[in-house]
Parts: C-alpha cells; structure tokens; sequence
C-alpha cells in the first residue's frame, strides 16, 4: 500500500514536471516595513501574496530569525496557531492567511522576517521569502549643535559639532546649510544581535573664503551650490567634514543638523546664524588686500546704472 501512495506521489511530479506547475505556487512576495516606531501602540503588518493556480493553500507560517511565530492552517480548526514571539505580540484580529499583524515591538525583534507558503496536497508545493525589518528606538531629543563662534571674518574657519542622544539603530547626521544639504555623517550599520542603542557626532568645518579669490571664478552671483560651497579633499580623518564657502551676499548664513533613522525618523536642531563681522573698512581706505571688493561694487553699480538708462 506504501509503495503504491509513493509511486502516486512520484507520478503526480513528474506530471507537475511536465506540464510546466499546475498546482504550483507562484509569485510569492513578501512586503514588510523597512522600520517602525518600539513601543506601546506602535505596530508592524507584514504581508505575504502568493499565487497557488487554483490549489488549495495548506499553510502559511511566518518567521523571525528562524523561529516560527504564527501560522495559519485553513484546514484546521483554528486554522491559527501563535507562538512565543519576545519582545510583541501577535493581534489575531488582523491576521490571516495574507498579513499578520505585531504589535508593541521592542527593538530586540529587528531582524529577517520570513513567510512561507505552502500549497496543498498532493504536491506541497513550498517556498519562502525573507525580508528586513528595523524596530527603531529614536533618540529622546532633538539633536544639538554647537558652532564655535557666532561670527566671521573672511578667511576664518568656523567649527560645528552636532551630537545626538542614543538610539537603535545610530541616527544618520546630515548638516544643512541655508537651506541646502551638504555633508552627511552616516552610522555604521548595525552587526545582527547587537541591539545596543548608540548616540551619534559629527564635525563640519567650514572656511570663509577670502576676498581675493572671487577673482578665481568664484562670484556672489553664483546661483549653482556646486560653486558656492565646495568640498575639500576628503580628508584623512573621516569625521570631520570640510567645506569651503564664499562669503554670502547677506553677510550671514545658518547652520543647522538633522538627525535620521531609515525613513521613520527624522528630527532638526535649532539653526544657528552666523554672522560676518562688521565690513572692513578697507573699501575706503583702498589699503587693504582685499582690493578688489571695490572694483567688483563698481561694476555691479556700472550695470544698475546701465539698466537704469535702458
Ligand atoms: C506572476 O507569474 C507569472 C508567471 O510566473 C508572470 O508572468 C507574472 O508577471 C507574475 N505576476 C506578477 C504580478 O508578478
Ligand atoms: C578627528 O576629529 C575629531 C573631532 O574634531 C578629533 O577629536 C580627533 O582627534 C581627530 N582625529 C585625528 C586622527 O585627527
Ligand atoms: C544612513 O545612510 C545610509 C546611506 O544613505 C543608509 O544606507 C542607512 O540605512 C542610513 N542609516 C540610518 C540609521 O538611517
């Protein structure tokens, strides 16, 4: 009798063989969160879609790191079976032979998530998708930043330092600039089972540019970032990012960080203006090196007046 099931069953895939996968499970997908929010009320629904050509589903289970949390067995009665998952809970109400549904994660339960379908007999056809998923702890507070000083002179180098409080995983920096981004401090990506929270700095320099060297097609008018601000050679220590930048018309620019985790958080310091230091007097004078600012008035002024004319 044994033998004869077995040779049904060989029958049975050589046919699935030949005819190319009726009963066969297809287009199996796994969608799930890249990141939510830890904690109380916060929740994550992971989904899985399948195609099974008419077959019957025999079973879906879904598993973190290997270890099975829930299952769904339409023939059963139940047909839902859940298991120890540390760290959450399963929400039953919204889980089913599609998604499932976890509630109040901890940070402990970010990882690889897996859904495997399995369709029914006589094939059993089974496959399995994986995907990550980041439970993230967000820092407490906004991120803080410090400049060394809340003035310039053409020529200075000005220092920033932003720093943000623990988190899981560390935070990205970004500093912004006016209004644009220009330097990005990226975390080291965490080592699987660590899930230590670690806070995150960043240095930003940044040197006014003299006077003299908009004579070195680098103007005022520039509109274009890639000319205003422009990145030193990447320097040997890493965590400092260095810039260079013409000094602004307005005579002042803004400083300011943002703090980011995947793309479920993302905070700003406060901005910080930096002003330049009262105009020299050296326009008047005509002693000083930086000669040529008159010479660059004058011709602004030639071309007010020659629109003025037209
Ligand atoms: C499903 O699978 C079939 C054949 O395997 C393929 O042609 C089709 O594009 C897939 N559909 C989707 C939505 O992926
Ligand atoms: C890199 O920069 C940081 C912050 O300014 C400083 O504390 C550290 O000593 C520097 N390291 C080296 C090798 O220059
Ligand atoms: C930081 O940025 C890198 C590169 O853009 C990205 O791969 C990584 O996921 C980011 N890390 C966090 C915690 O957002």
């Amino acid at each position: 009798m044994v033998t004869i099931m077995k040779r049904i069953g060989i029958l049975f895939r050589l046919l699935f063989l030949l005819d190319g996968g009726v009963w066969s499970l297809r287009n199996l997908s796994i969608s799930v969160p890249r990141a939510v929010l830890s904690g109380e009320g916060q929740a994550a629904v992971l989904r899985c879609s399948y195609d099974l050509e008419g077959a019957a589903l025999y079973s879906i289970r879904w598993y973190r790191a290997e270890t099975e949390f829930y299952r769904f067995v339409p023939r059963e009665l139940p047909p839902t079976m859940v298991f120890p998952l540390p760290g959450a809970s399963v929400d039953l109400t919204q889980s089913d032979e599609h998604q499932v549904r976890i509630v109040n994660l901890n940070r402990r339960l970010s990882g690889d998530y897996q859904c495997e379908v399995s369709a029914d007999a006589p094939l059993f056809h089974t496959d399995i998708r994986s995907a990550p998923l980041t439970v993230v702890d967000p820092p407490f507070r906004a991120p803080r930043i410090t400049v060394s000083r809340g003035n310039y002179a053409r020529g200075d180098v000005i220092k920033a330092s932003c720093t943000v409080d623990e988190a899981y995983p560390a935070p990205n920096i970004t500093w912004i600039l006016d209004e644009h981004k220009i330097a990005e401090t990226v975390a080291d990506p965490v080592s699987e089972l660590d899930f230590t929270e670690r806070g995150a700095s960043s240095q930003l320099e940044i040197t006014v540019l003299e006077t003299e060297q908009y004579r070195v097609g680098l103007t005022y008018t520039s509109n274009s970032l890639a000319r205003a601000y422009h990145h030193e050679e990447p320097s040997k220590n890493h965590s400092v990012a260095k810039y260079t930048l013409v000094p602004p018309p307005s005579g002042q620019f803004e400083l300011g960080c943002v703090s980011t985790i995947l793309d479920i958080y993302a905070r700003q310091s406060e901005r910080v203006t930096v002003r330049e230091d009262a105009p020299r007097p050296a326009s008047v004078t005509g002693e000083d090196s930086a000669g040529a600012a008159p010479a660059l008035s004058l011709t602004l002024a030639a071309c007010a007046c020659a629109y003025h004319v037209l």
